[in-house]
């Protein structure tokens, strides 16, 4: 057992551990650093190197891994996004706790510059369908994806390179499977079916506004509850 103090993981950090597995593993916008010593310490990765874009979590992440005793096995890089990464240096990131605009963001200017590793693993705090999306336009698949607990729930999602179309969604309503997940609708996942009734009471609620987002936003629930109840698949 490794000596030293680690800072908690919670739900949605430990299904985002539950996703990686790399010899080098960058956690973009780390802070506290919990998820990539957990890393380490259970050995899902050799080595990792923790990014922040300002300096005061860079600190509390560096006093981090001094508490755990694993500073030998961790870098800290100061920098946005993937920038502080070269090119093809590693092959396995996380983003979590972000919103999912900040993580296209990040991934956008990382494509640009020819820094996005093959594998991501994604905790958005809101439209994972906008990762979803990204991952499909650009020739990642969706291997795997989590749905923890907490304040919200919170999907997790592990994005690999790969040619072809993404047949994960095959034989799913497309606009309900990149809003509310192909792997964890055919899972039936007890949260995403709360998810989905929340969202139709939610909508229902401002149906007579008629805006045409809600409206599509209603349709597409409607559509992933009607998969949820009678597919068999
Ligand atoms: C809410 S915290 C999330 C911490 C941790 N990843 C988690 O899931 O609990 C977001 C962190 O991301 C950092 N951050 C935001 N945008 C970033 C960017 N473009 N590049 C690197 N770090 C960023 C912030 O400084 C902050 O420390």
């Amino acid at each position: 057992m490794t000596p030293g103090f680690f800072p908690p993981l919670d739900a949605r950090l430990e299904a985002a551990a539950d996703l990686i597995r790399a010899p080098l593993h960058a956690d973009i916008g780390s802070d506290h650093a919990a998820l990539p010593l957990a890393l380490l310490r259970c050995g899902r990765a050799g080595r990792v190197m923790i990014v922040e874009k300002t300096a005061g979590p860079l600190e509390v992440a560096r006093q981090a891994v001094s508490l755990s005793g694993l500073g030998d096995r961790a870098e800290l890089r100061l920098g946005d996004g993937l920038a502080p990464l070269w090119p093809h240096e590693l092959e396995s990131v996380s983003l979590t706790g972000l919103g999912a605009r900040t993580m296209l963001g990040i991934l956008e200017r990382g494509r640009a510059a020819g820094r996005v590793p093959r594998a991501l693993v994604t905790q958005p705090n809101d439209d994972a369908g906008l990762l979803r999306g990204w991952a499909w336009a650009h020739g990642y698949h969706l291997k795997a994806e989590r749905l923890a607990p907490g304040f919200w729930r919170y999907p997790v999602l592990r994005l690999e390179q790969a040619s072809g179309p993404d047949t994960a969604y095959q034989g799913l309503p497309r606009a309900a499977a990149l809003v509310y997940g192909p792997h964890l609708l055919r899972q039936r996942h007890p949260l995403l079916v709360q998810e989905v009734q929340a969202q139709l009471h939610r909508l229902e609620g401002l149906e007579r506004h008629a805006r045409p987002q809600v409206l599509s936003d209603l349709t597409t629930a409607r559509s992933a509850l009607t998969w949820l109840e009678n597919s068999d698949g």
